[in-house]
């Protein structure tokens, strides 16, 4: 989380903040940039949205020819204004994306030293390293690597530093960063899409490696590399002008835009078919994930182990490398992630590769940091996902593991060729059920205008749709902040019970399935406890409760290899009218961003 952007270029101030509107996905909760004008450093911090800093620009505009920016997502100390970057110390202004694991104990030192600090943050320590190092009469370059040495923890560093030195250097450790050489400049940025348009060429670098940008290009400055050519990649991604046309969210645009995605998936690229793993020879998969990304992991699970008969391991990311998973030979981890820059899942894929295990990404960003390091990339196609709760990646991570289920079950033969045209045909019913569904988003209206009256709320389900009721609350709380948990719906009796009476619903996730007998038993030992029921699900359990209509929503009758998919549409649409409801800003919730860079 965290954006920073840095720039050398006639046209720092467009660029710095055309950037920062490109990185507000990493976090909103402050803004801020540093211009270097006539040896001075010059710098600008507001407190909320990008906007702010916007409209402090146009009252007060800022000159200068190097830059750097930052967008923050609060990691140690409020969103104020202190805390909010660039820091500076002396002729020293930092930008920083991630943690200062040690900064407790830098900061005594320094303090010990008669540094003064001005905000709680972890980040501060950065610049007081540097100018402490400076104040040493090392070089610029002697003084970052010094300060690099004295760190730990992971970092993603713009570093302009004023008086007669006049440079601006970058550095990461773990930590996206992009470099990029234009005709007109030279920029760095946490994401490749924050870049100008004029930034032709890019460069990923290395961990601590030190990149000096100034008035002779881009250089490296590492001893050992200091004066070698850097190998530029094409910068291919295309800038795409995403703007929300007349819907009135991003979310609300993500949840319809599933029809059209499903459309191509089904009849332009369902070529893309994962024939070049080879799944008879395979023993188990792990998959590794977050989130979202974690449910659609969770239901591959039920479609990998039922259809392909494939041992399937599921992972939260962050557990993964500290439970020591033994990797067996013939295994292959999956790693799933929208962004593809998720701290957590980026680490487990580390600790994956380091025990020589076959890795796989799927992922929406394709020139994102998993993307790069996996053995096999699977882009997921679902196109740039702007609302910061995941909907159209979701369902399009679904629809790349069950291509990816038909594929293993192929291979392996195990199940007859029949179930297996018959999985084929399912599919192509996606896109007109997705459609159906959003067409009666009035239902859903109904339902959410009944359900943000509670505070709390369960959410259950069974089999394959249990991860659903738990992408279903994640949604809730995300973009409404109303209390929502989700069970197994056979785990209720366990425990949870214990919650339910007249103020706590019951959301249940109920399309047809063999298991269907069994979640009505479950609906009514909640609704013995006087728990508003509300059901999202096939006609038979809908009519057996005779709900009032704002309490269900009947959903079309569907496979049920293919009901999780479907199942999720209403629960999406139900969050971002609780969420309007309630007067939130579904795009941008609280406390969040997009992209979770720190462990
Ligand atoms: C929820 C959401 C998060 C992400 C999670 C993993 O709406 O977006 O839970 O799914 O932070 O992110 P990625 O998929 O980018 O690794």
């Amino acid at each position: 989380m965290c954006g920073i952007i840095g720039a050398v270029s006639e046209q720092v101030t467009n660029t710095l903040i055309e950037g920062l509107g490109k990185l507000e996905y990493r976090g909103y909760d402050s803004s801020g940039i540093s211009l270097l004008n006539k040896k001075e450093i010059e710098t600008v911090k507001v407190t909320g949205k990008l906007i702010n800093l916007k409209n402090r620009l146009e009252e007060k505009p800022m000159q200068g020819y190097f830059g750097i920016g930052h967008t923050r997502w609060a990691t140690h100390g409020q969103a104020n204004q202190e805390n909010a970057h660039p820091h500076q110390c002396g002729k020293v202004s930092v930008v920083h994306n991630g943690i200062i694991e040690n900064y407790l104990m830098l900061k005594e030192r320094l303090t010990r030293q008669g540094h003064h600090f001005c905000s709680e943050t972890d980040s501060e320590v950065v610049p007081h390293l540097i100018n402490h190092y400076l104040s040493l009469d090392f070089s610029c370059e002697e003084a970052i690597n010094r300060a690099l040495i004295d760190i730990e923890g992971s970092y993603a560093l713009a570093i302009l530093i004023g008086g007669d030195h006049s440079q601006l250097y970058a550095v990461k450790n773990e930590s996206p960063l992009v470099i990029s050489e234009g005709n007109e400049g030279l920029y760095i940025a946490s994401d490749v899409l924050a870049l100008d348009a004029d930034a032709t060429k890019i460069y990923y670098p290395k961990n601590n490696e030190l990149i000096r940008l100034g008035q002779n290009g881009i250089n490296r400055c590492n001893k050992k590399k200091s004066g070698t050519k850097i190998h530029y990649l094409k910068n291919t991604k295309k800038r795409v002008c995403v703007d929300k046309g007349s819907h009135t969210s991003f979310m609300e645009k993500e949840i319809i835009e599933q029809i059209s995605l499903f459309k191509s998936f089904c009849f332009d690229s369902f070529n893309e078919n994962f024939s070049n793993v080879d799944f008879k020879k395979l023993n188990k998969i792990s998959i590794v994930a977050c989130g979202t990304s974690f449910y659609a992991a969770s239901v591959a699970k039920y479609w990998l182990e039922k259809y392909a008969h494939i041992n399937v391991d599921v992972d939260i990311a962050s557990e993964y490398r500290y439970r020591s998973p033994i990797i067996n030979d013939n295994e292959l981890a999956i790693f799933v992630s929208q962004s593809g820059e998720t701290a957590d899942t980026l680490a487990a894929l580390h600790y994956a590769k380091a025990k020589n295990c076959q890795t796989m990404g799927l992922v929406n960003v394709a020139t994102s940091t998993i993307a790069r390091e996996v053995d096999f990339m699977h882009e997921i196609h679902a196109g740039p996902e702007i609302g910061v709760a995941s909907t159209k990646a979701f369902t399009c991570q679904l629809a790349m593991f069950y291509k990816m289920m038909i594929e293993a079950a192929k291979q392996r033969t195990s199940i007859d060729s029949e179930i297996l045209y018959q999985l084929k045909i399912d599919f192509l019913k996606l896109p007109n059920l997705i459609e159906s569904i959003i067409k009666c988003s009035l239902q859903i209206k109904l339902l959410a205008q009944q359900l943000s009256s509670y505070e709390n709320m369960i959410f259950i389900g069974r089999g394959a749709l249990s991860p659903i009721a738990s992408e279903g609350a994640l949604k809730l709380k995300e973009v409404s902040y109303l209390h929502a948990e989700a069970y197994a719906a056979g785990e209720l009796k366990h425990g949870p019970i214990a919650l339910l009476d007249e103020h706590m619903p019951v959301v249940v996730i109920a399309p047809k399935s063999e298991l269907t007998d069994k979640l009505i038993s479950n609906i009514q030992e909640a609704k013995a406890r006087r728990a508003p029921i509300f059901i999202i699900g096939d006609r038979k359990v809908c009519k057996h409760f005779g709900l009032l209509k704002n309490h269900v929503f009947e959903l079309p009758d569907v496979p049920e290899s293919i009901a999780p998919i479907i199942s999720v549409v209403p629960l999406q649409l139900l969050a971002l009218y609780c969420g309007q409801l309630k007067g939130k800003n579904v795009d941008q919730p609280r406390n969040l961003a997009k992209s979770v860079t720190v462990e």
